[in-house]
């Protein structure tokens, strides 16, 4: 169990804005491990950028292709994966994130998103009228059941640095590890 466990890909799941992309980074540097990220996956096997795969294609498309992407990423063995955010809208991504290895959802409150979101133009999600905060609201609140029961931990980020949130999930891995 202490060897599987430790061979097991690792996956960050969680709103935009959550940090998944840059302690995903730094979780691969200090486990030495490669890192992926799926919306990146994705822009490099459409040869679109996300924003233009909502526009000319529309967001199932982008949902089914985004489910290739995680189920190609997750063949590879001892990744670290950061996920987009709607990964979790997905039947089949939510059974394979619960069975492929480690997956930790990086909780954060609608304010605190708000706070750290500098590029709305990226996010189809985010576009169109009304304020940002009142759309993260929405959506944490579509989607918060989901993140929670896919998610084997929860790491509340909130109050946290991006170096603790590592730490954090470095801690709940050795405790699997540990105790099998
Ligand atoms: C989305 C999140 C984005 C990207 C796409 C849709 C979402 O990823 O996949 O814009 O539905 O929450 P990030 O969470 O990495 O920003």
């Amino acid at each position: 169990m202490m060897e599987n466990s430790r061979k097991q890909n690792i996956y960050l799941i969680g709103m935009m804005g959550s940090w998944k992309s840059t302690v995903g980074k730094l979780l691969a540097e200090r486990l030495e491990r490669q890192f992926a990220d799926t919306d990146n996956l994705l822009e490099e096997t459409m040869k679109m950028s996300i924003p233009q795969i909502f526009k000319y294609l529309g967001e199932d498309r982008f949902r089914q292709e985004e489910a290739l992407c995680l189920r190609a990423v997750s063949e590879q063995p001892e990744m670290v994966v950061a996920t987009g955010g709607g990964i979790i809208l997905t039947a089949e991504n939510r059974s394979l994130l619960k069975t492929m290895g480690h997956t930790f959802f990086l909780k954060a409150s609608p304010e605190v998103l708000a706070g750290r979101i500098r590029n709305i133009a990226n996010r189809p999600k985010l576009h169109g009228p009304g304020d940002l905060l009142a759309k993260l609201r929405k959506l944490t609140a579509e989607r918060r059941s989901f993140y929670t029961d896919t998610a084997g931990f929860i790491v509340d980020t909130d109050a946290l640095t991006t170096d603790e949130v590592v730490d954090s999930v470095l801690e709940k891995l050795e405790g699997v590890q540990v105790d099998g």
